[in-house]
């Protein structure tokens, strides 16, 4: 650096410590808890470990107070563990024992407790029930790990409590099996013990605006912690309390979810005299509002729904950062919490001063119910306040933290895992006994089962089927919920159930499980011989990476489409088995009903509903020549059709699906031109939360991909949000995503769009038979929702529900309807998903409104 003193470059390392340090105090403020404070503690670790994230933790045996516990490795590793540490290890306690930890009378705790229920030696977890105690707090009662990691879908659960200041030099800790179950024991995987700085003052009391409780002396549970409008933050990324917070849209509430926002680059948050551990930079530079539209806004409640327990007081700590507008009056709502008004008038601005400045509200609620299921929700609404005249209006929210508060006992039911889902262990279990000493590592786990699944995602999503399903099927779920409240843990995974593999049966797939074969139809090959003539070529009506496409009759005349593999692509081997166990399990309007399979020897075939008008591209141009021009209206109605497919894959199935392949031969039109989503070959579950992305190899068809993706090899749904908006222009401009046979600036539709549309002069480029048929602000509309899908970075790109909300804008312009009927769109909507079925055993799960 400098040449004069070259004598100094040793010391520049310390340099950069000391400014690190510096910069460190400075962000994270003086009152930082002492590290002497924090104990993160291996159960049974014995000399300690990092875990993934490079935390070191220590053993735990020299807090060991009293009663007997052994210490065991667990027999399995879940594939969605990402840490060995401190999961694979633990302390098992077979009668009562207890921790004793240090700790200052006068200060709050951080209690983090992980919980991995594996077999360890021969302690069964599903044997496992006890009690916990900290100090005179009770913190769990004839908990089980494993039915509660069951109920979400989860392999491990990590658990958060703050515990109020214990008048005492000592923590204890005392875990006690439970006296009802003959061999029950109490295990633990990791304990931390963190010193947290003041958090809790007081809240006013929903309903009794005169009354404050004081938060102080109250114990908590962390039900919920959520980046509202934002991606998820890992322990490591917070502003220093090691907090996860979680992405929302999993809790939202009906299809009018309105719009995310991110602060622009040049706002900085501004946190004033507010120390920065309260949330990161990251939760409020991004929100969530009602959306553009005033008459919408008018009329809908951006709302969100937590399960919780029944008779319990929850704390809501509500985030806000304005970092938009920056004068009173310009935003101005209200804030409802289990439909009382908890704040009639909020104008973020006028409470926090100023643009770009973060403040927090806190609400105290108490959930009156019974155990019929009264009382088991949460209900958090926002809606412009008319009253107050606002320029806009609008409202917002940037985080979301939910806390379970009592001074003596926190500890709830376990929760009642589905009717369905236990129907589904059971036959994977028997299937599994059938198939014992067949070897079960295999691809195929790595294709379905490995496919770990998002975070806080799976789990609310299974929080939201929960949600869904109670007003049909009451008794398949739990009313009693503390259970449903997914917050902690990584990443959720089926991978717990085994995948199959094994010789060749006859009678069924020997690559499926159990639970596929019991949700689609098997054929045998003597029947798909008998339904394509015995593979004719002339019924050949298309040829895919995968082979041949037939057109096919069963059941005396019922027409289906059948897609035989190549026998030799190993590859798609693994895709035929990918489609079934996801199409197997989806049902929607928009996609493409898998009807049933074959498999038989080298012989593999998937039996498809017929689509009678073939794929969307044929009908946009074929061989330059469009067959029978769609309308403007009927192409938007197809765009609407394939993306509500879309959201359904991202967002309403049990977990979120990635298609891959988005286009626009994979988009195939039935009988009345109703679009459905095909092709799941290709298809991923994900993304992993902790890292917000799937990293795979880069699959899928050039002209689609979405650059980021290529790039990073990093998968999120946002890759197909791009390729759906290379869908759009070529539905708009009747072109292939390439063309090699245009001038190189035209080659990529997509390239060539975009500069088009930067320049004004997409007119042009439009298909010529739309010309001066479309209403030129329905094209706008379009336009610029087709452009921001194909915005460079995925975080840019809207979400399948907010382009939809746009195409359905586009096409109301379009039919010249005033702006009012498109809220009574949002309302078809709001039932289309709210309707939409996902248990496996329906075939018909469409909107049933
Ligand atoms: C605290 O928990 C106890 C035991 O579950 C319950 O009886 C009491 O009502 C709770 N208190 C509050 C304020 O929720
Ligand atoms: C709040 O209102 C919604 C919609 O009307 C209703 O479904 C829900 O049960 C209510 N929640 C509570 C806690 O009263
Ligand atoms: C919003 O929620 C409040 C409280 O539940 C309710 O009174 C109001 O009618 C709702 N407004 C709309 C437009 O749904
Ligand atoms: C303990 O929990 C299990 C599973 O939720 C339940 O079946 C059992 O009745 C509970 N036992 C007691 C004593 O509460």
């Amino acid at each position: 650096m400098n040449k004069k003193v070259p004598n100094t470059n040793h010391l520049f390392p310390l340099f950069w410590l000391v400014c690190i340090t510096i910069w460190f105090n400075a962000i994270h403020g003086s009152s930082q808890p002492n590290k002497a404070d924090s104990l993160i503690l291996g159960c049974g670790l014995e000399g300690g470990g990092k875990d993934t994230d490079g935390r070191q933790w220590e053993p735990d045996n020299k807090y060991v107070s009293g009663g007997k516990s052994v210490t065991s490795k667990a027999t399995f590793q879940d594939p969605s563990l990402l840490s060995v540490v401190p999961y694979m290890t633990a302390r098992i306690f077979p009668s009562e024992a207890a921790y004793k930890f240090p700790v200052q009378p006068d200060k709050r705790y951080w209690l983090r407790l992980h919980f991995y229920p594996a077999l360890y030696s021969n302690f069964d977890p599903s044997n496992s029930y006890f009690s916990l105690t900290a100090n005179d707090v009770v913190l769990l009662t004839n908990f089980s790990a494993s039915i509660t990691c069951q109920a979400l879908s989860q392999a491990y659960i990590d658990r958060e409590y703050s515990l109020a200041p214990l008048n005492s030099n000592s923590l204890t800790l005392t875990f006690k099996p439970s006296e009802h179950h003959n061999g029950a024991f109490a295990f633990v995987n990791g304990i931390q013990l963190v010193q947290m700085p003041d958090l809790f003052d007081t809240a006013t009391m929903v309903g009794f605006a005169d009354q404050s409780v004081d938060l102080k002396p109250l114990h908590s549970q962390t039900m919920f912690r959520l980046n509202v409008g934002g991606q998820f933050i890992s322990p490591m990324q917070d502003s220093g309390l090691s907090r996860m917070w979680y992405d929302d849209t999993p809790y939202l509430y009906g299809a009018a979810t309105g719009v995310t926002t991110q602060a622009a680059k040049d706002v900085k948050i501004n946190y004033q005299t507010m120390p920065q551990y309260v949330a990161p930079p990251s939760v409020y530079s991004t929100s969530r509002s009602m959306g553009e539209d005033k008459d919408v806004n008018l009329r809908y409640n951006l709302t969100w729904v937590f399960n919780v327990d029944p008779n319990s007081m929850y704390l809501a700590r509500l985030h806000f950062c304005d970092y938009y507008y920056s004068q009173v009056n310009e935003l101005v709502f209200q804030i409802f919490l289990n439909n009382q008004t908890a704040t009639d008038v909020f104008d973020v601005i006028a409470v926090s001063g100023g643009k770009g400045v973060p403040i927090y509200k806190d609400y105290v609620v108490y959930t009156q119910g019974n155990d019929e299921g009264v009382g088991n929700t949460l209900w958090l609404a926002l809606h412009p306040s008319v009253d107050q005249k606002p320029s806009y209006y609008d409202a917002l929210l940037n985080g979301v933290e939910i806390f379970k508060l009592n001074d003596t006992d926190l500890s709830g039911p376990n929760p009642l895992p589905s009717e369905l889902m236990e129907e589904h262990e059971e036959k994977e279990r028997t299937f599994e006994e059938e198939e014992e000493g067949v070897s079960t590592a295999t691809k195929r786990h790595i294709v379905i089962g490995g496919a770990t699944v998002g975070g806080a995602g799976l789990v609310a999503a299974i929080l939201i089927v929960a949600l869904k399903n109670k007003k049909k099927a009451p008794a398949s779920y739990s009313n009693t919920t503390s259970s449903w409240l997914p917050v902690y843990g990584n990443t959720h995974t089926n991978g717990t159930k085994k995948s199959m593999s094994g010789k060749s049966n006859s009678g069924g797939s020997n690559h499926l499980s159990a639970m596929t074969q019991g949700l689609c139809r098997y054929f045998s090959l003597q029947e798909m011989r008998h339904a394509t003539k015995n593979f004719d070529d002339s019924n050949v009506i298309g040829v895919g990476g995968f082979g041949k496409v037939y057109k096919g009759v069963i059941d005396n005349g019922f027409k289906v489409a059948i897609k035989r593999s190549n026998p030799q692509s190993e590859q798609g081997v693994n895709e035929f088995q990918t489609e079934i166990e996801m199409l197997s399990k989806l049902r929607h309007k928009h996609l493409v009903s898998l009807i049933g399979f074959c498999e038989e020897g080298e012989e593999m075939c998937l039996v498809y509903d017929y689509m009678a008008l073939g794929t969307l591209r044929e009908h946009l141009y074929k061989g330059n020549k469009p067959l029978e021009t769609l309308t403007w209206k009927q192409r938007l109605e197809i765009c609407i059709g394939a993306a509500r497919g879309l959201h359904y894959l991202h967002t309403g199935a049990k977990y979120t699906i990635i298609h891959r392949d988005v286009k626009t031969t994979n988009i195939l039109l039935d009988e009345n031109w109703v679009a459905k989503v095909s092709d799941f070959g290709l298809s991923k579950t994900g993304p992993n939360m902790n890292q917000g992305h799937v990293t795979t190899v880069v699959k899928g068809s050039f002209g689609y991909l979405d650059p980021e993706y290529f790039r990073r090899q990093q998968l999120t749904e946002k890759s197909d949000v791009y390729s759906f908006g290379v869908v759009l222009f070529e539905v708009l401009c009747a072109r292939p995503a390439l063309n090699p046979n245009l001038p190189k600036d035209q080659v990529s539709l997509s390239d060539w769009a975009l500069q088009c549309k930067r320049k004004g002069t997409l007119e042009n480029i439009i298909d010529p038979c739309l010309k001066g048929k479309i209403n030129p602000e329905s094209l706008n509309k379009f336009a610029d929702a087709a452009e921001k899908c194909l915005s460079d970075c995925g975080l840019d790109r809207p979400s399948m529900n907010d382009l939809l909300w746009n195409l359905e804008f586009a096409l109301n312009l379009q039919e010249n309807l005033a702006a009012a009927a498109s809220s009574s769109h949002v309302d078809d909507e709001t039932h289309q998903f709210e309707e939409v079925n996902l248990n496996n055993d329906n075939n018909d799960m469409e909107a049933q409104t």
